[in-house]
């Protein structure tokens, strides 16, 4: 069964989060839909959300502390507040615009593991990589697994070519079968695709072998077109 996911990055304030949540549990409880789908709001828009057990909210980021003093960051006692247990850890905009280093995500990675949380783990080529060919990109990916334990039992894997997010240029189904299974081969763990999927091509993508579901950026931050990709992906 498909995972979707919701990356709302920065975008909705705390009432319009509070509003979408509710939507789409509300959609979720009427149309009986049972698929895993998870909302990842700003970490200002957390909050203890009434929801049905297949809808679950988590955290973009949080630093790998309780807590302390790490200016402008979170730790798990902000997250408990909340009973949140789910992460995004490694997504390219905090690898590439935040400037996170593999080292510092391993270690956030390792931390947020010794507490079982639910991970969401983000790998992806840039463009220049992508260029080089399939066995570079490959090679640029495993990089990303250094330090990572990827037998962790709460670990789900999205790839994300960076050249795809937030582009309107999404991966072409060769592009991503070929990326998809090669991982697979290596690492047995859900494996969703992210980098503008949208209503129009989300069940296409979460059909192909080897895609266990989307995470979504931009498509997802309008309600109406969450749960439409939701609708189109709750038989695969
Ligand atoms: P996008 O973002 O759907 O806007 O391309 C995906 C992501 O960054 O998770």
């Amino acid at each position: 069964m498909s995972i979707i996911a919701s990356n709302f990055k920065t975008n909705h304030t705390r009432k319009s989060t509070a509003t979408f949540v509710k939507e789409v549990n509300d959609f979720l409880v009427s149309s009986k839909i049972t698929n895993d789908v998870y909302i990842f709001p700003t970490s200002t828009s957390l909050d203890t959300f009434d929801s049905v057990s297949n809808l679950t909210m988590g955290t973009q980021n949080a630093y790998a502390t309780v807590k302390g003093s790490f200016t402008g960051e979170i730790g798990t006692e902000q997250l408990d507040e909340f009973g949140i247990k789910t992460i995004l850890i490694g997504h390219s905009e905090r690898r590439h615009i935040l400037g996170e280093s593999q080292e510092e995500i391993a270690k956030k990675f390792v931390f947020y593991k010794e507490l079982d949380y639910k991970i969401i783990y983000c790998i992806g080529e840039p463009l220049e990589v992508k260029e080089a060919g399939l066995e570079k990109t490959l090679e640029y990916i495993y990089e990303q697994f250094v330090g990572i334990d990827t037998n962790y039992e709460n670990l789900i894997l999205a790839y994300e070519p960076v050249w795809a997010i937030g582009t309107g240029v999404t991966a072409t189904n060769e592009d991503i079968t070929s990326v998809h299974s090669a991982i697979k081969s290596q690492i047995d763990k859900p494996l969703l695709y992210g980098g503008s999927v949208k209503v129009a091509n989300v069940a296409e993508i979460c059909k192909l072998e080897g895609v266990d579901g989307a995470l979504i950026g931009t498509a997802s931050w309008n309600v109406e077109d969450f749960k439409q990709i939701i609708e189109n992906t709750k038989d695969l």
